[in-house]
């Protein structure tokens, strides 16, 4: 099956907030097919550095590489090591960060890939080449850990009947397509109300393991904050609600609303307990969702939370 090119989401909103100006640095740290790297380039004469652990989205950045030589750099990596990764170009600082989360159109459609129940494929799941498969957690973890896993990334309710069931069946065979693990699930989960198939939400949470994305997200936040020049800008774009959580939690501990007290606290006295300066403004609102006509032209729109924040200048409190 051939892959469908994924089509950026909230591109406008993005490029909003962002603001490219002419010598500008940004990060792009999901490249993906490259739309948001694209966006900024031809918006400012400013230069983009992309990152993506996948390997196989290098096809997209040669294009950009031959149209913009001298702007425009792809690197290999998780966004959580953006210091590192761009340090290695003698960039220490940007002006802006844009982190669009989770997998793209391409990683889902392509079979082999092992992202969807849709289509069967070996059971993979992992957005780079490294690391443990999705097949050897199903057919190794313990039950208690399977079931942690469809609980705590993919929200299921019947996280322990579904592990359950996924013991019993690799005793009788390893479990290695989607398809194969996709009916496991369905047989246990397939009564659940709703359009959506029984296996989507175990699928999840065994993506976001493999990936270990959750810890990705808050690591490459912290890296975010480390590498914002005063005034420079963040955008994440995330697709459900515990990365939302994720990124609404940083960015209010970042910016004085948790410990609502630290924020009237002298700032010595914040930081000798231990409280984090607040580092980051809040536009209001703080996040955006999509518009009708987006979600009607691109339906996987449909479930991106925006949240955008401006890192503080020097002696500013936000
Ligand atoms: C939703 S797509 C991004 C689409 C992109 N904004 C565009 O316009 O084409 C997410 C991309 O981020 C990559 N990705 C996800 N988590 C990552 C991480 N922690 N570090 C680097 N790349 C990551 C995935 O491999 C995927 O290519």
């Amino acid at each position: 099956m051939t892959a469908t090119l994924h089509k950026p989401v909230m591109l406008n909103e993005m490029l909003d907030w962002i603001a490219p100006k002419d010598n500008g640095v940004y990060i792009d740290g999901t490249f993906g097919a490259g739309g948001y790297s694209r966006a900024i380039l031809r918006a400012a004469d400013c230069r983009v550095f992309a990152i993506d652990r996948d390997p196989s989205t290098h096809r997209f950045a040669e294009k950009l590489e031959q149209e913009f030589p001298d702007r425009f750099v792809w690197l290999l990596g998780n966004f959580s090591d953006m210091c590192s990764l761009v340090a290695m170009h003698g960039v220490h600082a940007v002006d802006g960060i844009v982190l669009d989360i989770g997998v793209s159109s391409m990683q889902l459609d392509v079979a082999e890939r092992g992202f969807s129940f849709k289509n069967d494929g070996p059971l993979d799941m992992r957005m780079s080449d490294e690391g443990m498969k999705a097949s050897d957690i199903i057919n190794t973890a313990s039950e208690g850990e399977l079931a942690d896993i469809f609980y705590y990334y993919g929200e299921e309710k019947m996280s322990r009947r579904i592990a359950t069931a996924v013991v019993a069946a690799r005793e009788l065979a390893p479990i290695e397509r989607t398809h194969q693990l996709a009916e496991i699930i369905r047989k246990v989960a397939g009564g659940q109300k709703g359009k959506t198939d029984p296996a989507t939400r175990s699928f999840q949470g065994l993506r976001i393991y493999v990936n270990q994305e959750f810890e990705s997200l808050e690591n490459g936040l912290k890296a975010a904050e480390d590498m914002l020049a005063p005034g420079g800008r963040l955008v994440v774009v995330t697709f459900h609600s515990l990365e939302d959580r994720i990124v609404k939690r940083f960015t209010h501990s970042r910016c004085g609303k948790l410990g609502e007290h630290s924020r009237h606290m002298p700032q010595h006295q914040a930081d000798s307990a231990g409280w984090d300066a607040p580092r980051f403004f809040l536009p209001k609102p703080e996040k955006r969702l999509p518009t009708e006509a987006e979600i009607d032209e691109n339906p996987r729109s449909r479930s991106a939370t925006m949240r955008m924040m401006t890192y503080a200048k020097a002696g500013e409190r936000a």
